[in-house]
């Protein structure tokens, strides 16, 4: 099985021995529309039984996110959370009111960052670490441009994953129409921002989106020759369409806390002996 079937598989009793502590993080969050339970419960998976040293969040938002990977660490034991976004809404808001609820210890697994993701020198952040799970949650080619030049070299030499959200797999839709509906083609997404009832997605082969840094990605990706993997299709292959694990995780996760449509990808460099290639900074 692939990484994201494995994950949910592997760790179904431990989803479900966490789940109502899950569901109550969730819900005190407050930002379903951003990742809704089951996302939260496949991620939550995928940290299990990656078993990082070291997780990186870039994009922290109200901090779905953020939640689920403290609530991973405190788990585990012995992995540090660093969180990094631009974004007030943990500080203001929904920090102070998981304090009031869990106490500070919780916590203590977390650091956060309130800062542009370009601006930090990620060596630092790093240190001596050994196994690194990255979250790819801040959209956009300046944060591109800081992880495919910066970061990647670093994380190259070191076990790695790097899980990037907001991404579809048109594959899990075959019927899907694919008229632009009289709308303009996708280019960029400020542009989609700011007139998404005028604007088409970004289809590319399987893969469907609206957020810019897909690009550099694959091309990242191709020049590595390395995969961008999609966890919903290797969920369908490696356990939906496989009735026997498929009915292992059903007996034990309800249906808001396993969906085989979570809307991630994920690669590594560890998939290749090089020689690696990495884009200039830019300056
Ligand atoms: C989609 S939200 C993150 C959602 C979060 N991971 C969750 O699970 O709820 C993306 C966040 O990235 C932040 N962001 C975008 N570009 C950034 C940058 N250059 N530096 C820091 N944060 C950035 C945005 O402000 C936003 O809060």
């Amino acid at each position: 099985m692939r990484f994201p079937a494995r994950a949910l598989y592997e760790q179904r009793l431990a989803i479900r021995d966490d789940l109502a502590f899950l569901r109550e993080l969730c819900k005190e969050v407050g930002s379903e529309k951003d990742l809704n339970l089951a996302q939260w419960c496949s991620w939550y998976a995928a940290v299990l039984d990656f078993k990082p040293d070291l997780i990186i969040e870039l994009g922290r938002g109200k901090g779905n996110s953020t939640a689920l990977f403290t609530q991973a660490a405190n788990r585990l034991g012995d992995v540090f959370v660093a969180s990094f976004c631009k974004s007030t809404d943990w500080e203001a808001e929904t920090g102070p009111r998981l304090v009031a609820k869990l106490g500070a210890d919780w916590f203590s697994p977390l650091k956060i960052y309130r800062i542009g993701i370009e601006q930090v020198d990620f060596s630092f952040v790093i240190g001596d670490a050994k196994r690194i799970l990255l979250l790819w949650d801040a959209h956009g080619m300046v944060v591109a441009g800081h992880v495919l030049s910066h970061v990647m070299p670093m994380l190259a030499k070191l076990d790695h994953l790097v899980i990037c959200h907001d991404v579809s797999d048109n594959r899990m839709w075959p019927d899907a129409s694919r008229s632009y509906e009289g709308r303009h083609f996708w280019h960029g997404m400020d542009a989609f921002e700011k007139a998404p009832q005028t604007t088409a997605r970004l289809n590319i082969l399987w893969l469907n989106t609206v957020v810019d840094q897909f690009i550099p990605i694959l091309d990242f990706c191709w020049r590595n020759r390395i995969e961008l993997h999609s966890a919903d299709w290797e969920v369908k292959e490696d356990l939906v369409d496989c009735h026997v694990k498929l009915d292992a995780v059903r007996a034990v996760l309800p249906d808001d806390a396993f969906s085989p449509v979570t809307h991630w990808a994920y690669f590594t460099m560890n998939e290749s002996s090089g020689p690696w290639c990495f884009p200039a900074m830019f300056t």
